[in-house]
């Protein structure tokens, strides 16, 4: 979702703002824009909607010299996205321009507010009040104080956002601020920088501050770098964290596309994730922050996450209450938010999942359980995050920066980890001997040799895909677990080839998507070996008897699936069956892949689709 980035310093700006955004383009975006504060005193900009591409071939003839200015993705919400509606926004002068990350909320009051004191709104965006209302501070009671009028500004706004903004008549100052939305910014020597996260400072510093919500910054051309609260106070000691990704991790490195390197990425990721987890008492999870005897009284689990992570929580709802015989609710935080009937016991722990770890329904949703008297545990990707520094514990499943938006690597450790946590609360509860740990955190360590094996089979997948190449749809069906993995499956696909695919437990589709199927319909089914396998060859003779086309993930050796479907995602044998879904969901992340390559799209940046986001 909108990305954010801003410098000011001793070297020009244009270059490490585009630089910066093309590091933020994986977040997700429909145009884009920059300004600059030019050797004449004035601020000189391009913006644009489509691709950062387009804006560089601008800015090529655009001339912007200068070394403070700031710059711009935008994910439309208010307003379509076009030139016009592209940020910076500036105010009636032209002397002060703002990008912001967020939504206004009570924009409509002060358009209109602003509209009765004479001033000129441009664009259809919530955003564009912003600019004015510092126009306003600037002339009125924080003349000549630019931290001032983005404070006087802030304090009329509703809703959320991440601002950076430059004034003409501030030369060589980016003032941000920050409420909801994340925004991180870095002192060096070079300069100061500011970013919507931490992505385009890996280049530049190992070392950010995170602004909390309520707070700004003033960030001058020496590098110096001053937060305030709200009150407009100075704070001493911002938090600040160490980025440990280094730059070349968001690099392609060789692949085509990041989605085939993230993929490539899984066992690693994995290997990391389990290393070191099995102690002497048991597993090792101290980031829960939790003592024995509080991991006993857990009498409930919320589970809560969006997108992809909540498919992540529905394999942790069955792993938790089969291994530690806990009772799980999971619910999409954007529902949860809005129920009122949340069943939250004193001895409730509420997990987060979220890769991001700024995902704004999550965080809304980790703040009400928390208010509930909860203890929030947080699953996270990424270091520092609003959920990992919000939550009173974080498991950090360290598959490095995913860049793709369509998570693969992130989902696959967000499984191992919860699944270290259904150990972890199996142990507490007394509901798993030692051993029986023990033997299961070794079938979780042979999980990447058995990613890598189903990896070596892409060839698989691509020719699976053919039958995808002019498809309208498609149907995925599994059971038990791999219900779940059919979800995911089906998301994949329509996030990236734009093919409509919608998901079912196999033994439901006869109540309804059965409907569907016609001679050449592609299914795709889930079905390893497991206690429900046959019932579900059941289910594929039921789709091959309307003419439909099959493409089965089928284990090793499944003679009797094989001699019905017209391809096989073979995978290899996974020692407990409730693991499958992180082996089986690696087959159609490629062949997911595959087919939005044979329709012409883009996998890594599918339209309309935000990696991070940062609105309800
Ligand atoms: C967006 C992304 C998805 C992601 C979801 C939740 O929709 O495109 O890939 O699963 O957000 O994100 P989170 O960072 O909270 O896991």
């Amino acid at each position: 979702m909108c990305g954010i980035v801003g410098y000011t310093g001793s070297s020009q700006a244009i270059g490490y703002l585009l630089e910066g955004l093309k590091t933020l383009e994986y977040r997700g975006y429909d145009s884009a824009g920059v300004a600059v504060l030019g050797t004449d005193g004035a601020l000189h900009g391009v913006k644009c909607a489509g691709r950062v591409a387009t804006l560089v071939e601008r800015c090529e003839t655009a001339n912007l010299v200068g070394t403070t200015g700031i710059a711009h993705t935008r994910w439309a919400t208010h307003g379509a996205p076009t030139d016009r509606n592209s940020h910076p926004h500036r105010d009636c002068s032209g002397r002060i321009a703002v990008v912001h990350n967020g939504i206004i909320e009570n924009y409509r009051e002060l358009r209109a507010y602003l509209q009765r004191g004479g001033h000129t709104l441009v664009s259809e965006t919530d955003s564009e009040v912003i600019a004015h209302l510092i126009e306003d501070a600037w002339a009125g009671p924080s003349a000549g104080n630019l931290v001032g009028a983005v404070r006087n500004a802030v304090r009329r706004l509703e809703g959320s956002w991440a601002l950076a903004v430059v004034c003409a008549d501030a030369p060589g100052e980016i003032v941000c601020a920050r409420n909801g939305s994340p925004l991180v910014v870095a002192s060096t020597s070079e300069g100061a920088y500011a970013a919507s996260d931490v992505t385009p400072l890996a280049s530049v510093t190992s070392h950010v501050i995170q602004l909390e919500n309520g707070q700004l910054a003033r960030l001058e051309r020496g590098g110096r770098v001053t937060v305030f609260d709200a009150e407009g106070a100075e704070v001493d000691v911002p938090s600040t964290i160490d980025i440990d990704w280094d730059a070349s991790a968001a690099t392609l490195g060789g692949y085509a596309d990041f989605m085939a390197k993230e993929i490539a990425e899984q066992p690693e990721a994995i290997e990391r994730l389990l290393s070191g987890r099995m102690g002497a008492h048991g597993v090792t999870l101290d980031e829960l922050s939790m003592t024995g005897d509080e991991l006993a009284s857990v009498d409930r689990v919320y589970l809560i996450a969006c997108g992809t992570s909540y498919h992540v929580s529905l394999i942790a709802r069955t792993l938790i209450q089969t291994w530690a015989k806990v009772p799980v609710i999971c619910d999409y935080a954007s529902e949860f938010n809005y129920e009122n009937d949340v069943l939250v016991t004193p001895h409730t722990l509420g997990v987060i999942i979220t890769q991001s770890g700024e995902t704004a329904d999550t965080l809304t949703a980790a703040r009400r359980l928390k208010g509930m008297g909860c203890k929030v545990f947080a699953i996270t990707n990424v270091l520092g995050s609003t959920a990992a520094r919000e939550s009173d514990g974080v498991l950090y499943v360290q598959a490095g920066p995913e860049v793709c938006v369509a998570s693969t690597k992130a989902y696959t450790a967000q499984m191992v980890a919860s699944a270290l946590l259904a150990l972890r609360l199996a142990e507490a509860q007394g509901q798993m001997e030692r051993a029986e740990v023990e033997r299961r955190y070794g079938d979780l360590c042979r999980i990447p040799d058995l990613i890598r094996e189903v990896i070596s089979r892409s060839w698989q997948d691509k020719r699976a895909a053919q039958l995808f190449r002019r498809a309208h749809s498609a149907l995925f069906l599994g059971r038990g677990v791999n219900a779940t993995t059919a979800l995911e499956g089906a998301l994949k696909l329509k996030e990236i080839s734009y093919l409509h695919a919608e998901a079912y437990p196999a033994g439901e589709m006869k109540h309804g998507p059965i409907a569907l199927l016609e001679p050449g319909f592609p299914v795709v089914a889930i079905v390893p070996e497991d206690r429900v396998h046959d019932k579900t060859v059941s289910n594929i003779q039921e789709v091959i008897a309307r003419g439909a086309v099959c493409v089965a993930v089928a284990t090793d050796g499944d003679e009797a699936v094989a001699s019905l479907v017209e391809h096989v995602l073979w995978i290899p044998h996974v020692p407990d069956e409730l693991l499958v879904p992180i082996v089986a969901v690696v087959h159609l992340q490629m062949l997911a892949r595959h087919v939005a390559l044979l329709r012409g799209c883009d996998v890594d940046k599918p339209r309309n689709l935000a990696k991070s986001v940062t609105v309800e």
